[in-house]
């Protein structure tokens, strides 16, 4: 019980439906159940996300869904404020949800752009700045941001995803720095290729997949529930003294 009585909000934790395919918000919503906390599971997709939300709960677990456009200010405000309604009080916040855009720099139009910086870079600002008084009031917390390995180092395509995992790597950092004093923890997660909802697109494709497969000195994709163990741990006690830290998923990609 590495979260008992916590309540954790994990945005994009919609796919988290057993029997079919998972990604990490999904998982970590299942893992952070298991391990004894009450999950919101905050997504656009609301069929998968009260499938999962109802899964959890007839598991013995205690989840709801709620509709999160993470793009959204106004969506943030009611999503934390029918949280607090609901449980009193957040310990977690996991900003997860996200999209692919694949194009070099030429190919990438204005509003790719502006789409990527949107779901990853603005929405762990909007979701950071929601959930910082509602911490601070219960004397601290645990946010984690999903960034990327694509936050750290650069690749042939994903113009616009790297500029927006990058920003999050960064922003992380500094907001770890601004709130250290009052409790409330601020880490990064930067997963390697691992095949989810989002991705199985793109993975299922043996063109685009064996030549990343080639660059992972492990030679194989993550699994969701590699990455949601780090997560885990992130916003456990057990990492009561890591703060503005970037925790790498990899399978050794980054350090080559
Ligand atoms: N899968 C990978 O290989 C990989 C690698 C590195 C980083 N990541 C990052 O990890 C995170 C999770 O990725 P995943 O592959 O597990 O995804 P996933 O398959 O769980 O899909 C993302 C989820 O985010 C939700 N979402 C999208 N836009 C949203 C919005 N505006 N508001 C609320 N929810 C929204 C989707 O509905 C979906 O449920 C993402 O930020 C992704 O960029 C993924």
């Amino acid at each position: 019980m590495r979260l008992d009585g916590k309540v954790a909000l994990i945005t994009g934790a919609a796919k988290g439906v057993e029997g079919r395919l998972m990604g990490f918000g999904g998982a970590a919503a299942r893992l952070f159940s298991r391990e004894g906390a009450i999950v919101v599971i905050a997504d656009i997709d609301e069929e998968s996300g009260k499938l999962t939300a109802e899964q959890i709960n007839n598991d013995g677990g205690e989840a709801v869904f709620f509709r999160l456009d993470v793009t959204s200010e106004v969506s943030w405000a009611a999503a934390m404020e029918a949280t607090i309604a609901r449980y009193s009080k957040l310990d977690v916040l996991v900003n997860n949800a996200g999209t692919v855009s694949r194009a070099d720099v030429e190919g990438t139009t204005l509003e790719m752009w502006e789409e990527q910086m949107a779901v990853h870079s603005t929405a762990t600002f909007l979701g950071t700045r929601a959930a910082i008084p509602e911490m601070r009031r219960t004397g601290g917390g645990s946010i984690i941001n999903v960034s990327s390995i694509f936050g750290l180092v650069g690749s042939p395509s994903s113009t616009a995803y790297h500029a927006a995992k990058g920003a999050s790597r960064i922003f992380t950092k500094a907001a770890a720095v601004q709130y250290a004093k009052e409790g409330i923890r601020v880490n990064s997660v930067h997963p390697g290729f691992v095949t989810t909802p989002m991705t199985a697109p793109f993975f299922s494709d043996p063109e685009l997949i064996n030549p990343r497969l080639a660059t992972v000195p492990m030679g194989r994709l993550g699994l969701a529930d590699e990455i949601a163990y780090g997560i885990l741990f992130l916003a456990s006690d057990e990492a009561s003294f890591v703060t503005g830290a970037e925790l790498v998923i990899d399978g050794g990609f980054t350090a080559q």
